[in-house]
Parts: structure tokens; C-alpha cells; sequence
């Protein structure tokens, strides 16, 4: 299957998947290669070990790609990685109608499209995501970034990819940690577009989640459905001045959360789990401030809770939790706008609520959190 991103008249990438997505790869990259001169493809030592095979055997008798190689992990997303693909591609010859393919998670994607966008003043790239955050969010939409001294994504441009390859088969080396992730943003995006979709995610079972890359077509079915709302999205406001702000519905909470499980006596946690218990608190939120039914609340976070558990908070914790808050990057003139939701499906940009209303948000998720380890025996 394949569907157009199509941001204006001139910029349209293609989004394959299912059964043609490398019969499709195959054409578009083959179609760039008659004029260019050299092709390139970036991986981080993990996805050359565990999905660089399945590519090349998807691929066969295609022209050479010469493999360029960082190191796995956000710390690749720097100014010290882009300056040695820039060194790498210049020495090797490549000129402005050079491909890169991507071949990796959300950092060789990102690194990878901000060089390709930079070098050269742009030349073409094709991503192909291998975790499932990249396949349903990073990989597409043309946001490309390096962190600077790892302040994260300071240094990007919005650069569309002529194409982004799903190949769910490749989640069969991830993680279970990596999937749990991917899944939270995917969890998001049904909340904050898609009624429908997020009704389809309740069939989700916490034990489940080892069928993903089994070719089950329910959950090749949610990775395109994510994958194609986040088109929607991001069709609606590429430069991101608006719209697709929904897409942070959760965040402000989560990256403050992300940023404590990294102090001393804490547990480190994912992004994606971070994440997940932010959506818990901004359902809290949208309950008080943007009408969301105080019956949908309680069901968003059993599922939730079922599917990442918690984190462990204190009371303690919240001031610095909040001040956190404070610190995000879309805080403007110290006021923190957050996306909420009114129902399932519908989400509310641009809201701004007390520090108290944050406070209560934090106390419910430390108190629906701490009951569901008592309940559970966790
Ligand atoms: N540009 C965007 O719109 C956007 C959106 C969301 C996230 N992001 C960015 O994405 C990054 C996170 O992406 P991620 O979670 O994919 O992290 P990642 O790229 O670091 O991948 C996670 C780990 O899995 C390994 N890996 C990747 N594919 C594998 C496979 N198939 N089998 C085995 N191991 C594999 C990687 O080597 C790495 O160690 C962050 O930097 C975030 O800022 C960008």
C-alpha cells in the first residue's frame, strides 16, 4: 500500500507499506540512481547487524549502496555526527543527485535526513524506520534534527524524504522495551485524531505485543493506520505553526517525567514510557479543562497502567516535576500551553491552566498509579 504526504504542490513523499513496500523501494530508489551517481546507506551498528540483511536480501540486484556507519543511541544526534557523514559523503564523491537511504530508528533517521537536507543544499534520501516509533512517527513528516550539547532537536529543517519504507518484519530484533515505547506514541495519536483508531487499540493485550512482527494483520493494520494519521497531521501543518501541535498531547508531562528518571535514586525510563504517563496526567487535565467525559478518564488509564505500569513518584517529587515543566521548550513567556483532549479523537491545542491544576494532575497520576500496584502486586 502506498500513500502520498503531500505538503504543497511541489513536495510529496510516499509512504509504503504491506506486501509491495520493497517492490515500491525498488522503483523509487531505481528511478533516482539512472541519474545519480553514487548511492549511500546509514545505519547505526545495530541495525547493520540486525536489518542491513533483510535489506539487502529485499533488495536484490540493485546498483551498490556504500555503507556509512555511526554509532546506536541519542548521542549520534550531534553536530559531531553530521560533520563526519558531511566528511564521509564529500570524500567518497557523493554530489547533489546522490541517494541516502536511512536504514534504522528515530536517531539514524533524523541525523541522516538533516544530512542529507544539508549537504550539497540537499540531496535525495529515503527512510527506512526499524523501530516502531520510526515507523509510525519519526520516519515521516520532514522534521529532521541533531541535538546541540544535548539540548534535543536544536539544530534541524523540515525536509521531506522522497519516500519512507514500513517493513514491520524488521521489529522482530527491537526490544520489548523499544515496541512498549513506540507503542505509547501510537496509543497517542489514536487519543488526539482518531476515535475510531483508538477503539481499534483497545483489542491491544499487554502480553501481546511479541506478535508484532509476526505479520499479524492487526497489528500491520495499526502501524499503517499510525503511520497515515501522522500524514494527516502533518499534510495540515508541515512547518509546525499549528496544528500539529496535537501531537505533543502528553509530552510537556512526559519529558518532565523522562528528565527525573534520570536524577540520582531514580529509575531511568523510555521516552515512550514517559510519555505514556504524561497522557495519564493530561487526561486529568482534559477531565478539568476541556470537557473530556469523567467516564472516559478511568478507561484511558486501565489501559495505559495495563500496558506500561508506572513510574514511582512522590509527592516530594512534584515541585521539581513542575519546574521541569517550566523549563520545556514551548514554554513561552512562562506560560505552558498544553494539547488536551475534549473526547477520544479530538484534541484542544493552546490550553493553559494554574500550577495548581498541574499539581492535582501529578497528585492523581502518583495515586492511580500507586493503586494500581497495590491491586496488581506489582
Ligand atoms: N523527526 C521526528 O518527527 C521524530 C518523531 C519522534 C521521535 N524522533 C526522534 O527519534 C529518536 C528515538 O527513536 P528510536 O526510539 O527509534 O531510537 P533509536 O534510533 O535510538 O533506536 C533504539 C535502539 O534500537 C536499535 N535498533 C533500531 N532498530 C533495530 C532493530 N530492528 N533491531 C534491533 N535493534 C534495533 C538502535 O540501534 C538503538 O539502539 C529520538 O531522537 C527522537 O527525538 C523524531
Amino acid at each position: 500500500m502506498q500513500f502520498p504526504l503531500k505538503v504543497t504542490e511541489e513536495r510529496t513523499s510516499t509512504v509504503c507499506s504491506g506486501e509491495t513496500a520493497w517492490k515500491d523501494f525498488i522503483v523509487i530508489a531505481s528511478k533516482i540512481q539512472e541519474h545519480s551517481g553514487n548511492s549511500f546507506i546509514l545505519v547505526d551498528e545495530n541495525t547493520e547487524k540486525y536489518c542491513l540483511p533483510v535489506f539487502l536480501s529485499m533488495t536484490p540486484g540493485m546498483a551498490k549502496f556504500e555503507v556509512l556507519r555511526i554509532k546506536p543511541g541519542e548521542s549520534s544526534k550531534s553536530k559531531e555526527t553530521a560533520a563526519f557523514l558531511w566528511d564521509q559523503l564529500a570524500a567518497k564523491g557523493a554530489d547533489r543527485t546522490s541517494l541516502l537511504v536511512n536504514l534504522g530508528g528515530g536517531v539514524v533517521c533524523d541525523v541522516g535526513a538533516f544530512v542529507a537536507s544539508t549537504f550539497k543544499r540537499g540531496i535525495p534520501c529515503i527512510n527506512i524506520p526499524t523501530t516502531l516509533i520510526a515507523m509510525t512517527d519519526a520516519a515521516i513528516g520532514g522534521k529532521t534534527a541533531i541535538n546541540l550539547n544535548s539540548v534535543k532537536n536544536t539544530i534541524g529543517t523540515f525536509y521531506l524524504p522522497e519516500a519512507t519504507i514500513i517493513f514491520p518484519g524488521f521489529l522482530k530484533t527491537l526490544d520489548q522495551s523499544e515496541i512498549r515505547s513506540g507503542l505509547a506514541e501510537i496509543f497517542k495519536i489514536g487519543l488526539v485524531a482518531d476515535r475510531s483508531f483508538w477503539e481499534f487499540l483497545q483489542r491491544i493485550k499487554p502480553g501481546g505485543l511479541a506478535e508484532i512482527s509476526s505479520g499479524d494483520p492487526f497489528w500491520e493494520e495499526v502501524i499503517q493506520r499510525a503511520a497515515l494519521l501522522k500524514c494527516t497531521v502533518v499534510e495540515k501543518d508541515f512547518y509546525d505553526r499549528g496544528a500539529r501541535a496535537i501531537l505533543n498531547f502528553g509530552h510537556t508531562f512526559g519529558h518532565a517525567f523522562e528528565t527525573l528518571s534520570h536524577y540520582p535514586g531514580h529509575l531511568p525510563v523510555s521516552h515512550g514510557m514517559a510519555v505514556a504517563q504524561g497522557i495519564i496526567c493530561a487526561c486529568f487535565l482534559s477531565q478539568r479543562l476541556s470537557g473530556l467525559n469523567e467516564k472516559e478518564v478511568p478507561k484511558i488509564v486501565e489501559l495505559f497502567l495495563s500496558v506500561f505500569g508506572s513510574m514511582p513518584v512522590n509527592e516530594t517529587d512534584i515541585p521539581e516535576i513542575i519546574r521541569l515543566m517550566e523549563q520545556d521548550k514551548k514554554i513561552r513567556e512562562g506560560i505552558i500551553n498544553f494539547t488536551l483532549i475534549r473526547a477520544p479523537g479530538e484534541a484542544v491545542t493552546g490550553r493553559t491552566c494554574s500550577k495548581d491544576d498541574i499539581y492535582d494532575s501529578l497528585l492523581f497520576y502518583m495515586v492511580v498509579g500507586r493503586d494500581y500496584h497495590s491491586h496488581e502486586g506489582h
